[in-house]
């Protein structure tokens, strides 16, 4: 396969279209769910979520209260499948676009990663962790869950990877403030993931 077509969303819409989705658990995962417990008061914070899919992360901060949850998707099924599960949420912070050509006018305080950044093709990781440091504010948090795992060579998406690789793209912009084996990673990533989080410089 083409890894350029990985950029396309005719890829991703097909994908979704064919229920070949086998990244979405339908629902939350436990280690976001426990980092977003642990935010506060809900406040208008600016969160991105990228490559976001069917939304869970989107729809449990704003049934939380958070009012400034943002969502980019290249894909158009998972965004309206979220619209029409979350009517509640508002349109305009779900942004069917390419996350690398965002363009905000305010920075975001927190970015949110699950299952987006091992869905790229590997040649784009470098340019993944600037266009974070880029879309956060100084002190901004980008946190989330990366594979620590090796699947051998592969066509399509998941691409593995492991903590001294990733190290390598997000030391030039951000202090670590956790980069560790999940412990309470959903069962088939038990110990095949990392918790991330990061502190823009
Ligand atoms: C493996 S899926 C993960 C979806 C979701 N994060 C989850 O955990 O269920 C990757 C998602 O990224 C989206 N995507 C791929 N490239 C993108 C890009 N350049 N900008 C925004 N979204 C993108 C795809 O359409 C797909 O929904």
């Amino acid at each position: 396969m083409n890894l350029d077509l990985i950029f396309d969303p005719s890829y991703w819409s097909e994908r979704y279209t064919t229920g070949r989705t086998d990244w979405d658990v339908g629902a939350i995962t436990p280690p976001l769910r426990d980092y977003f417990m642990q935010l506060g008061p809900p406040d208008a914070r600016r969160i991105l979520i990228p490559g976001a899919g069917n939304s869970y992360e989107a729809e449990y901060l704003h049934s939380l209260g958070f009012t400034q949850v943002f969502v980019v998707e290249v894909a158009p099924e998972p965004i309206a499948a979220f619209q029409a599960r979350v009517p509640s949420f508002p349109q305009e912070h779900l942004l069917l676009q390419n996350f690398f050509a965002l363009s905000p006018a305010l920075p975001y305080d927190l970015i949110i990663e699950q299952t987006f950044f091992c869905a790229l093709p590997p040649t784009q990781r470098a340019t993944y962790a600037q266009k974070c440091a880029q879309l956060l504010r100084k002190g901004g948090t980008l946190m989330g869950l990366l594979f620590d795992a090796d699947f051998g060579p592969r066509q399509e998406p998941p691409f593995g990877g492991n903590r001294a690789e990733y190290e390598t793209y997000f030391a030039p912009y951000f202090d670590f403030v956790h980069f560790e084996r999940a412990y309470n990673s959903i069962k088939p990533r038990q110990g095949r993931e990392l918790f991330v989080c990061l502190k823009k410089k």
